[in-house]
């Protein structure tokens, strides 16, 4: 059994139930990268401060990498005796070089390491999950060209609004998706403050230079008050809570295209490499991946509440609950950029039914926006050419038509402004024409924002 490195004042063994239960090794191994990162950063801050000698340094650094490749390589047998991935780590480098690796923790505190270690993974994260958001954008935009032509029913309640150019709705997400990015990366400058050198929660007598650590890591700043940074952890409830409204997005989407692809809409068919049969009904073909990226956002979710409830009761500094923080941040990332990575493939393998949508688009008055701001245009009140519309929407449905079957002389007596030049906006290839105003969802200014997304994506 390893010897504890706090153990000194100890007498009795730790229980082997409390070895169990206090263990982070089972999923912290995942900060050793960045634990060895951390921590050749401060052996480098040490020696200039001459707290070790140059040589000491050298061989600590030359240590650290080994430890990492063999930890890499599954060489390193984890423990739970050893508490957590930077116990294994120091415990290695001791039993390397001897005293030497005894003086790496100078100046420095588990408390410092481990936020230290977690805001090196979470800037990590944060740029990996900025790039998948990126993608799945260009996955949209790219797309557009190809689906420019195509017209689709716009729903609010769910129910048929007004009609757009498909690409409004591939460029609604677009933005989504940018929100996420600038709020990703607003995020990154308050993870970007180094705690390193705060030790336990008070600093300490040792000469140290925190803005050297500061530089070596690419840190921004070093946090101004020990106290504070030893156990801040709202850069995870932030990152967490970003990501939480990354997979609400994702989820929405995924319920649009469960809809879409259902035959009750018929608008898409999905890849058959992103969908799964039935054990029972061989006839079936279903959205799994999309069920699922919206099943697994409710985790996500949770891990905003997980982080949240953790925190609110902790006095300052460090508490032991804190472990706790890296379950729901690894579960929130993790489950995140799978869920962006696959829903690009799947944005970029649908394919748009455009038949079906074309034989239904005249159902359900899509044009009748149109027409009563046809009317405005012809001097009606707003709230009057409403009514009228309305009232010219119950004839159709008595005479089972569409607005544009109906006959002028049917619509005059109704309003007698109505005059022939109607017919250019009946209909709802007419409708979506006439829309113009900035950021609508018509060809004009819909074409405006697509070459101003290729601008900005940096796609030729
Ligand atoms: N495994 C611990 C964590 O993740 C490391 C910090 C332990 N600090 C301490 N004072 N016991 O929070």
């Amino acid at each position: 059994m390893a010897a504890k490195a706090w153990g000194g004042r100890f007498q009795q063994q730790t229980d082997s139930r409390v070895e169990l239960f206090t263990e982070s090794i089972s999923f912290d191994h995942r900060l050793a990268q960045c634990d060895v990162r951390g921590s050749q950063a401060h052996a480098r801050m040490l020696a200039a401060t001459e707290l070790i000698s140059p040589a000491e340094r050298d061989a600590i650094i030359a240590e650290l990498d080994h430890i990492l490749a063999d930890i890499e390589a599954g060489k390193m047998e984890f423990q739970v005796s050893l508490e957590d991935i930077h116990m294994h780590i120091e415990s290695a480098l001791i039993e390397n070089l001897g005293d030497v690796g005894r003086k790496l923790h100078t100046g420095r505190s588990r408390n410092d390491q481990v936020s230290t270690d977690l805001k090196l993974f979470v800037r990590d994260a944060i740029d990996q999950v900025d790039e998948l958001l990126a993608e799945i954008q260009k996955a949209f935009v790219e797309r557009s060209a190809a689906d420019l032509d195509i017209i689709v029913p716009g729903y609010t309640h769910l129910q048929r609004a007004m009609p757009v150019q498909l690409v409004h709705y591939w460029l609604a997400y677009c933005e989504k998706f940018q929100r996420d990015r600038e709020r990703l990366a607003d995020c990154r400058k308050r993870v970007n403050i180094n705690p390193l050198g705060c030790a336990a929660m008070a600093g300490t007598s040792l000469p140290i230079d925190r803005d050297m650590t500061t530089e070596l890591l690419g840190f921004d700043q070093p946090a101004a008050n020990s106290l504070d940074v030893s156990s801040d952890r709202d850069y995870l409830a932030e990152f967490v809570f970003a990501l939480s409204l990354v997979a609400t997005h994702l989820s929405s989407l995924a319920e649009e295209w469960i809809l879409w692809f259902s035959t009750e809409f018929g608008f898409l068919k999905l890849p058959d490499a992103y969908t799964t049969g039935s054990s029972i009904m061989p006839q079936k073909r279903n959205p799994d991946v999309l069920e699922l990226i919206r099943g697994k956002s409710a985790r996500v979710i949770a891990d905003v509440s997980q982080i949240l409830i953790l925190l609110k009761g902790l006095p300052l500094a460090y508490n032991r609950d804190l472990q706790e923080d890296k379950l729901a941040m690894f579960d929130a990332f993790d489950t995140t950029a799978a869920s962006l990575e696959l829903a690009a493939a799947i944005v970029r393998g649908a394919e748009i039914q455009q038949d079906v949508i074309e034989s239904r688009l005249e159902d359900g008055f899509l044009d009748a926006t149109a027409l009563m701001e046809y009317l405005i245009k012809q001097g009606v009140p707003m709230r009057t050419a409403h009514g009228t519309v309305g009232s010219l929407v119950a004839l159709c449905d008595e005479k089972e038509c569409r607005l544009a079957d109906l006959a002028l002389a049917d619509m005059q007596g109704v309003c007698d402004l109505i005059q022939e030049d109607v017919s250019q906006v009946l209909g709802t290839r007419n409708a979506v024409a006439s829309l113009q105003s900035y950021g609508s969802g018509g060809r004009k200014p819909v074409e405006h924002q697509l070459s101003q997304w290729r601008d900005r994506l940096e796609i030729g």
